[in-house]
């Protein structure tokens, strides 16, 4: 069987992922990697997987992690990939890296995006930017991926089908929702409960830095270049993430037009839902709805008075927008099926 590590597993990221590849079947879980929890039981940082598994953290440092497994997930903080992935991509190993530190191709945009200059631009070639449904054919033959950002995730599949289309205009506008969890499990000022329960915060107004794949990856599908105006702000959900974007189109849209592109683009994903009712508390997508699970759920309503279509999707950041990606992203690389594992049906209520 294929022996899978986590580095960083403490983390909420690394914990969905060990979720994830605990109930696969097809791989072995050999390693889980915390600095802090070494020699503890990975159920005492993820209460969730007692029962489930035996495995204690180790500290091994990611370099050795990598030369003791098949396939590494690198699920630490941003800058922080960058620093040890050099060694690992010279041994080999096949690495999916959730971190922004290789979703770029152009290193220029580092320092204005991340506020560092790349320090290994000529790998960031070797890296396949991990969004399944656009780059599957890279990914089955890729060893080094990375795994795209969760609000970046829920806008491109909003926008890809404009994108393709060539419906889209030069500038976008995308509001973005997003729970606690997408933030990870480190305290701060921000995160304390009396700070950030019942608060709607525009943490990131302007000037988000994942603005910058999303760009990068709606324009390669454009053939030219679109930019997108995103705002983010932390909501009172615990997962979820919800983008709603306002695409002007050129010329008159009808209902018909929109489902045509939607379609063409997603027709057969496993993981892509349609959702727009005429009735019913649902009638459009809502995070709650797709908490726990793998889907991303896009809806849209076209706005006659301005001229625009608002495309809302929504996904578990965790899952969608994270680790349910990465593994996705794995059974392509080890020629599992593509659904291995990834099928569980999203709670509700939740
Ligand atoms: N949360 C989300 O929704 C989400 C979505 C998409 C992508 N991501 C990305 O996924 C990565 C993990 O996110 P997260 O939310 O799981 O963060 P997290 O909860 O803060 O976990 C990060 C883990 O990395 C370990 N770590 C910290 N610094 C490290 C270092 N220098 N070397 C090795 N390990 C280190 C920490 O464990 P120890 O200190 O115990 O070693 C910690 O458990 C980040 O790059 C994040 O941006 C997160």
């Amino acid at each position: 069987m294929v022996s899978v590590g986590v580095v960083g597993a403490s983390g909420y990221v690394g914990g969905e992922i060990l979720r994830l590849l605990l109930q696969h079947g097809g791989v072995d879980v050999t390693l889980a990697t915390s600095r802090t929890m070494k020699g503890e039981y990975v159920f005492k940082a993820h209460p969730n997987l007692k029962g489930f598994t035996e495995l204690k953290f180790t500290d091994d440092d990611p370099v050795t992690a990598a030369s003791k497994v098949d396939l590494l997930f690198l699920s630490v903080p941003h800058g922080s990939s960058v620093k040890v992935t050099p060694e690992i991509v010279e041994m080999g190993t096949r690495l999916i890296d959730m971190t922004g530190d290789f979703r770029l191709k152009d290193p220029s945009l580092y320092p204005i995006w991340y506020g560092f200059e790349h320090p290994a631009p000529d790998l960031l070639p070797r890296f396949v930017y991990g969004l399944p449904e656009t780059h599957r054919e890279e990914i089955r033959n890729a060893r080094f991926v990375a795994n795209p950002g969760c609000i970046a995730s829920s806008t491109i599949y909003s926008l890809l089908p404009f994108a393709r289309s060539g419906m889209i205009n030069d500038v976008t506008v995308v509001d973005a929702k997003t729970g606690s969890s997408a933030s990870g499990n480190a305290a701060n000022r921000a995160s304390v409960y009396s700070e950030r329960y019942n608060s709607i915060r525009p943490y990131r107004a302007a000037g988000h830095r994942h603005t910058a794949e999303i760009e990068q990856e709606l324009s390669q599908h454009a053939g030219r270049k679109v930019k997108v105006a995103l705002s983010a702000h932390a909501v009172n959900m615990v997962r979820g993430i919800q983008t709603t974007s306002s695409v002007f189109t050129d010329r008159e849209v009808a209902e018909v037009d929109v489902w045509k592109i939607m379609r063409q683009t997603y027709r057969g994903e496993p993981f892509v839902r349609f959702i727009r009712d005429r009735d019913g508390v649902y009638r459009l997508p809502d995070p709650k709805i797709t908490v726990g699970s793998n889907f991303v759920d896009i809806g849209f309503e076209i706005d006659r008075h301005t001229g625009r279509v608002v495309v809302i999707s929504t996904i578990d950041n965790l899952i969608k927008g994270a680790a349910g990606n990465s593994v996705h992203s794995m059974n392509l690389m080890l020629g599992f099926p593509e659904t291995q594992g990834l099928s569980t049906i999203p709670l509700h209520p939740a």
